[in-house]
């Protein structure tokens, strides 16, 4: 009976192979970098593990970096044999080893298993890797924080949007194979741009290949469902020493599919009929709309004022409406300053008791600051100086609703103005309305005429009822036990 090799003889001589294999600098460097991937996987491993996936910070090496480096890894080993076998055929050398073992011969068994054994390893990993990978490219703060200064502008908004929860994937990506793969090509377009610090600013909008919103909103909201009226309540809050409410009451048409087929805003516009051309690449400026009604009846209608030529419109962007071309501001909606401090100051945020603080807050918003950090620090001191100069009193009596109004205004330039991205108030048009941006008065402007003189309804109850304007203390809120600034309806 032989005696048995000594262990550290058997495990060299497993080892052989593979250590003639890569004895090459390229193959080396692979074997490098697999065993260092997979070193600092175990170490990261409890991360994973617990799903983490919320700090970016450990995302980008735990899930982009190592992965690559270890499939790089993996793919040096065998390029480096080849080259070495090439060079040596060339040279004229043996190529030793590998090409005299037969079938039969336990080296070449060892190697086979040792080949075996690893890929078996190597798939595991890099499944685990691949699925945790997709994964974490689709979480909110992959998307919104990764590239920091360049998303920031948009996950800001979103955070404090009725879409907090909505994956930002489900609406720029939505379902199936064949949108993952264009995003995540575009993507790499988009790694490159921000590493090359080459992409626009601010981020152009409309994204013009966003995915049609039936396959993305529609999967969430049901088009046809039928609304009905709905209140909608806006109190505002006047420039002088009282900061005066008033409030305005219309009764929103959204309508849907009723029994008595499509009626009001919803109506209409859910039947996907109407189409148009837009020829400013921000789709602000419509010279042309079709509309099929639902028996199939075409009109055109042509603006008077917004005149284009045929070969403007042959130029310009065509498309039919869709959820996004009134709601494009869903979740990332910016406010602009008189809105977003009466909005603060319904809530509470700012007391309406401080005199002029509507007119100075909104003041101090509009200022021009280089950058972030100093329109903060600026803010405090421009409100601070106003009340010490002007209302002594009220600071020494209400010093702390003074520092409350200002961090609310603080935080109010902090959510909707990003310097560094060329972002300020109003840069991205909201086209839900009319009187802060174009809005539906893109085409309901009375100027869109069709060939048989009808034009686009335009009077002011196509849309709403208005119940009441700017009123002091409208009836009807008061009728229904509602307090003004408490209530808003939806955005
Ligand atoms: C509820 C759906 C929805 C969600 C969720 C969403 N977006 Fe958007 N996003 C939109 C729409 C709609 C637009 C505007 C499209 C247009 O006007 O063509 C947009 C535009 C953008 C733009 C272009 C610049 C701009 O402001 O118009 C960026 C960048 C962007 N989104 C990033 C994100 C990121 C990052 C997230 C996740 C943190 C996210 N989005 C989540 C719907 C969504
Ligand atoms: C994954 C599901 C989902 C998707 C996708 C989605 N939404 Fe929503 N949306 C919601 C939910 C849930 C709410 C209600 C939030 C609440 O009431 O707090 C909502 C609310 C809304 C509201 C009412 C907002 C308000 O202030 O009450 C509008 C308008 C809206 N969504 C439009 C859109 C549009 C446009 C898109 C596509 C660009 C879209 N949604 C995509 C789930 C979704
Ligand atoms: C013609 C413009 C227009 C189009 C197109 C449109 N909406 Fe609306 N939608 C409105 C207006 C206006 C309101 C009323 C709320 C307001 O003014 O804030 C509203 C209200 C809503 C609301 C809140 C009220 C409710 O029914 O719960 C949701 C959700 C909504 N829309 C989703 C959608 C979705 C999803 C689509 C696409 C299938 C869509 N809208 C298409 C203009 C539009
Ligand atoms: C791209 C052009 C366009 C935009 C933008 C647009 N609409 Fe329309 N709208 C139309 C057309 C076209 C019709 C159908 C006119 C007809 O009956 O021939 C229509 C019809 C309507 C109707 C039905 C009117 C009726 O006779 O009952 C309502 C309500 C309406 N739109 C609301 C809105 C609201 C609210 C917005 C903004 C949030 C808006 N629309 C934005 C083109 C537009
Ligand atoms: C094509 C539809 C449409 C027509 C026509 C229309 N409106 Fe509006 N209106 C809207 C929508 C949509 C909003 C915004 C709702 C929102 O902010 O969510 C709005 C908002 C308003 C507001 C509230 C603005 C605010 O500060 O919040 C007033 C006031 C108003 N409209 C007055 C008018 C008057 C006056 C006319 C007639 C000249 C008119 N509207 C015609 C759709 C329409």
């Amino acid at each position: 009976m032989p005696t048995p090799k000594p262990l550290h003889t058997r495990l060299f001589e497993w080892l052989s192979p593979l250590v003639f294999l890569s004895s090459n600098p390229l193959s080396l460097l692979g074997v490098v970098a697999v065993t260092t991937a997979t070193v600092l996987w175990v170490f990261l491993l409890p991360t994973l593990f617990e799903h983490d996936t919320s700090n970016p910070y450990i995302g980008i090496p735990a899930f982009l970096l190592l992965p690559a480096v270890f499939i790089g890894g993996l793919i040096l080993i065998p390029v480096g044999i080849m080259l070495r076998r090439r060079s040596r055929r060339r040279q004229g050398l043996d190529v030793a080893g590998i090409t005299t073992l037969t079938l039969e011969s336990p080296q070449l068994r060892r190697l086979l298993s040792f080949i075996a054994v690893a890929s078996v390893a190597n798939v595991i990993i890099v499944s685990q890797w691949g699925y945790s990978a997709v994964n974490y490219m689709g979480t909110p703060s992959f998307c919104g924080l990764t590239c920091h200064t360049v998303m920031q502008p948009e996950y800001s908004a979103y955070v404090n949007s009725p879409h907090s929860h909505v994956a930002c994937e489900q609406c720029h990506i939505g379902a199936g194979a064949s949108w993952f793969v264009r995003s995540k090509l575009s993507g790499v377009g988009q790694v490159f741009a921000v590493a090359l610090n080459n992409y626009p600013r601010p981020i152009a909008s409309p994204v013009e290949n966003l995915r049609p919103s039936r396959e993305t909103c529609e999967q969430c909201h049901w088009p046809a469902r039928f609304t009905g009226d709905q209140l909608l309540v806006r109190t505002s809050y006047g420039v002088d020493d009282q900061n005066q409410p008033a409030s305005t009451v219309l009764e929103m048409k959204v309508g849907g599919q009723a029994w008595n087929g499509s009626v009001g805003i919803h109506g209409v516009h859910g039947t996907e009929g109407v189409a148009y051309t837009a020829t400013d690449g921000h789709r602000q400026v419509i010279p042309q709309v079709t509309y099929t009604a639902p028996d199939g009846k075409v009109t055109v209608y042509n603006s008077t004022s917004a005149k284009a030529t045929a070969a403007d419109l042959a130029h310009g962007e065509k498309r039919t409406m869709d959820c996004v071309d009134c709601h494009n501001r869903p979740t990332h909606a910016f406010q602009l300053p008189e809105r977003a401090v009466d909005g603060a100051m319904g809530q509470g945020q700012i007391s309406p008791s401080l005199p002029y603080i509507k007119r100075e807050a909104v003041a101090a918003l509009r200022r021009n600051y280089p950058d972030r950090d100093t329109a903060g620090r600026e803010i405090a001191t421009y409100l601070d100086t106003f009340y010490r100069t002007n209302y002594p009193l009220v600071i020494s009596a209400n010093a702390a609703g003074v520092k409350n109004a200002s961090n609310a205004v603080q935080a109010i330039y902090l959510r909707n103005v990003f310097p560094e991205m060329k972002i300020t108030w109003g840069t991205y048009v909201n086209n839900l309305g009319h009187t802060d941006f174009p809005g539906c008065f893109r085409c309901h402007d009375g100027d869109h005429v069709s060939a048989d003189g009808r034009s686009i309804p335009n009077d002011c109850s196509t849309c709403h009822n208005l119940i009441a304007v700017e009123e002091k203390d409208p009836k009807i809120l008061s009728g229904l036990g509602i307090t003004p600034g408490a209530f808003k309806g939806p955005q």
